[in-house]
């Protein structure tokens, strides 16, 4: 018989605390539809990030700015639909949170709605007051420092951030201002190594690192570029543990090659009336 109650497994804020406390490494990947999703979940991935990187690799963009909440809210229904342990992660996307503290709960809201368990909102400053009213309702936050992919026409590409010693103490008076918010987590990107592992210490909730080395307490890629889906050699900080995209290629020449030689559909695909 089947339960409407949560699994006793089921990856909670609460446990990702304990994680890091345990210094138990946690595993985040980005995931935008059921399939994948339910991939990841079996293999026992913690956290699920519906990413606005949705924007890069599935619909093609330069930057994150284009995607809007009606995308988001379809890519994060359809992967909620494949978790059944992970905790999900809705990225909130540009605009729909930094204009007013209202926006951001209505929307944040809808994402709760439509399966995530969590939202993640980029930078500190303002976010500091969202994130404080999101948590007073129940809303839990990720936050996200470092290379803010937001705010890349600000800040001139997608460089390294925090090199100089006054970018690096403001970046760790921000990680724990996000703390003090309520922030269940922080992502860290592209930042130094050296940096990321000691906001790591200087934190109680787990940091997830992407281009901010090993002393984070988890690490998070996005799935497009680790199972290489792409051409081309990518980011330094990316692993890529698959070549998925030559993979289809040559599932799909095989299969062209296939239909023009009429080798496909065989007899064992066919039906026959009788
Ligand atoms: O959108 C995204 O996938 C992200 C991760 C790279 C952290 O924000």
């Amino acid at each position: 018989m089947s339960s409407y109650l949560p699994s006793s497994d089921r990856v909670t804020t609460v446990r990702l605390a304990k994680m890091k406390a345990r210094k138990e490494r946690i595993v985040c990947l980005t995931a935008y539809d059921f399939p994948t999703a339910q991939i990841l979940d079996k293999c026992g991935v913690d956290l699920v990030l519906v990413g606005d990187s949705a924007a890069n690799v599935v619909y093609g963009q330069e930057t994150t700015l284009a995607i809007g909440m009606e995308e988001m809210l379809y890519h994060t229904r359809a992967a909620a639909a494949g978790v059944k342990r992970a905790l999900v992660v809705a990225d909130m996307p540009f605009l729909s949170y930094q204009t007013s503290v209202a926006d951001a709960i209505a929307n944040a809201g809808r994402f709760l709605k439509a399966g995530a368990a969590a939202v993640k909102l980029e930078g500190a400053g303002p976010m500091r007051e969202t994130t404080k009213r999101l948590v007073e309702l129940g809303i839990p936050v990720m936050g996200h420092l470092g290379l803010v992919p937001q705010s890349v026409h600000r800040l001139g590409g997608y460089r390294l951030q925090a090199r100089k010693p006054d970018e690096q103490e403001k970046l760790l008076a921000d990680a724990r201002a996000l703390e003090e918010a309520g922030c269940f987590s922080v992502v860290l990107e592209k930042i130094p190594a050296e940096l990321a592992a000691r906001v790591t210490a200087a934190l109680a909730i787990p940091t997830i690192g992407i281009g901010a080395g090993s002393g984070c307490d988890g690490q998070v890629l996005v799935l497009h570029d680790m199972l290489g889906m792409f051409e081309g050699p990518g980011y330094k900080f990316v692993k890529r543990y698959a070549e998925l995209g030559a993979a289809i290629t040559k599932a799909v020449n095989e299969y062209s090659s296939d239909v023009r030689q009429g080798k496909f559909p065989g007899e064992e695909h066919s039906f026959h009336g009788d």
